[in-house]
């Protein structure tokens, strides 16, 4: 699927994550058009990529964009100045089969599992021989970024390494390029030393020797950036020092930081100003008409938890009859990873319990639950206008931004019931109804409070959540990792 191309300027800063800030679709024409992609990750860099010296690499196609490529005349996807701005982006031609064992297997099914840890222990994990081959093409994987970032960067150049994908690059690259300032970031929690233990022991140890080949390891939250020094102390026996948090790496010191990461409010309001986010507003206020309205935006993801928050609203109309046929719950979840049989399951339970749940309350007039399941950007920036609650209850998320941009396009004030689990609850936990995401029935009682509280009082959360969502824009985040490498 297309060439690479080899003749890219240097830059002064690159970004290197899977996915990158574009997917593709073919117009009329036939000429490939470039698409906001999706995730935390992608919200948070896309503001930056504008800026021109930046070299952002990545690699994931989604099945749609291999098809758009293939059709459009190019045929490549190698491209430069698409339309977020004058970034570059270069994608990495990497072999089918090795990028689905080191995406899905390797990244979506273990270091995920563990960082979230999700596992259902009876039956998984388990390394074994396939394992090892699987874990040759997450470090075949690891070595085409490292080799892209080598040779696109000039001298003294600083790199941004993003997420679990890429544990392995940092180390990779500072064998080969001293000169270089290497940051790594996670957008994932990072799992305690007693979950973080079920890896093989050499993997294990070679995931956080590779990260530590960074000058910054960063954070989201302080909960992960201490589980990973735990981490470093338990695998490594690495010398660390907590006043300054600091690891000594045989006499080079890394350095563990913090980053939150707010929400991006000027290129929310600008969004959600458009045309088109007015029509589904309208589409929506219809549909729902004098009800209160629940929502949740999320990809259909395992520890966005949304089974248990189907569960939670369904005691809710159990246990407070009064709100049957005065609510209605908006459930956006958007496809993901649908190569992982995990997350075809779970898109299936969230399906048949949202059915269910129409099935015993539903009537003539009212459908208790709206399950969406096509990807609409424009539809949920318009549903975090008009949301009354907000549900965002993940078993475990690095910071979860949903938490952060419904408050921030609110029009009339919404509740947010989140998780303790979120590292979003670091920012928003004194004005959101927080929740232990396991306990259904105070997540039910949690609903119960935002939709009665009084539309004063939640007109001022939700003024104060938007204040702190968007205390930390990803231009401060983004710079701030940049900093930390001076
Ligand atoms: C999270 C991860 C990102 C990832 C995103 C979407 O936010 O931290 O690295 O890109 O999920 O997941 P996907 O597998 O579709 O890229």
């Amino acid at each position: 699927t297309g060439e690479v191309d080899d003749q890219v300027d240097k830059a002064q800063i690159l970004v290197a994550s899977n996915r990158g800030p574009v997917s593709f679709s073919v117009d009329d024409d036939g000429s490939l058009r470039f698409r906001r992609g999706g995730g935390g990750l992608v919200s948070g860099l896309s503001s930056v990529a504008g800026d021109a010296d930046t070299l952002w690499v990545c690699a994931a196609l989604s099945d749609a964009d291999r098809k758009a490529v293939s059709e459009s005349p190019e045929g490549r996807i190698d491209q430069a100045g698409f339309d977020l701005g004058g970034a570059r982006v270069r994608m990495i031609d990497i072999p089918a089969a090795t990028f689905a064992n080191a995406y899905n297997s390797v990244a979506n099914s273990t270091l995920w599992f563990v960082h979230h840890m999700l596992y259902d222990t009876p039956n998984k994990p388990l390394f074994d021989a396939g394992f090892r081959t699987e874990w040759d093409d997450y470090r075949a994987y690891n070595a085409a970024f490292a080799e892209a970032l080598v040779t696109g960067a000039a001298d003294g150049a600083k790199v941004a390494v993003q997420d679990y994908h890429l544990a392995l690059v940092p180390r990779m690259m500072r064998g080969r390029r001293p000169d270089l300032r290497i940051a790594h970031f996670s957008h994932t929690p990072w799992a305690p030393p007693e979950y973080f233990r079920m890896l093989p022991a050499d993997i294990g140890r070679e995931l956080l020797e590779g990260m530590l080949g960074a000058d910054h390891v960063g954070f989201l939250s302080r909960r992960w950036a201490d589980a990973f020094l735990r981490c470093c102390e338990t695998f490594l026996r690495a010398d660390v020092n907590w006043d300054n948090r600091t690891v000594d790496c045989g006499g080079r010191i890394v350095r563990v930081g913090v980053h939150g990461l707010g929400a991006d409010a000027e290129g929310l309001r600008a969004r959600a100003a458009a045309e088109d986010v007015a029509e589904r507003r309208a589409a929506l206020r219809e549909m729902v008409g004098d009800r209160r309205l629940i929502l949740r935006v999320d990809r259909t993801e395992l520890s966005k938890n949304i089974v248990r928050g189907l569960a939670a609203y369904r005691e809710l109309l159990v246990k407070r009859p009064e709100w049957r046929e005065r609510v209605t719950h908006l459930a956006f979840a958007y496809p993901s990873r649908g190569d992982v049989p995990e997350y075809r399951a779970y898109t299936e339970s969230v399906r048949r319990l949202a059915e269910e749940i129409n099935a015993e309350f539903g009537t003539d007039d009212w459908t208790p639950v709206v399950l969406e399941v096509n990807d609409d950007y424009a539809r949920s920036l318009a549903s975090y206008q008009i949301a009354d609650v907000l549900l965002v209850n993940p078993i475990r998320d690095g910071m979860n931004l949903v938490a952060k941009e419904g408050p921030v396009l609110s029009q009339e004030g919404c509740a947010l019931v989140l998780s303790t689990e979120a590292g979003a609850a670091d920012d928003l936990g004194r004005d959101a109804i927080l929740v232990n995401p396991y306990d259904v029935s105070e997540t039910a009682e949690a609903l119960h409070t935002a939709l009665s509280m009084p539309d004063a009082e939640r007109r001022e959360r939700c003024t104060r959540l938007a204040e702190a969502a968007v205390a930390l824009p990803p231009q401060r985040w983004f710079a701030d990792q940049l900093r930390a490498l001076v």
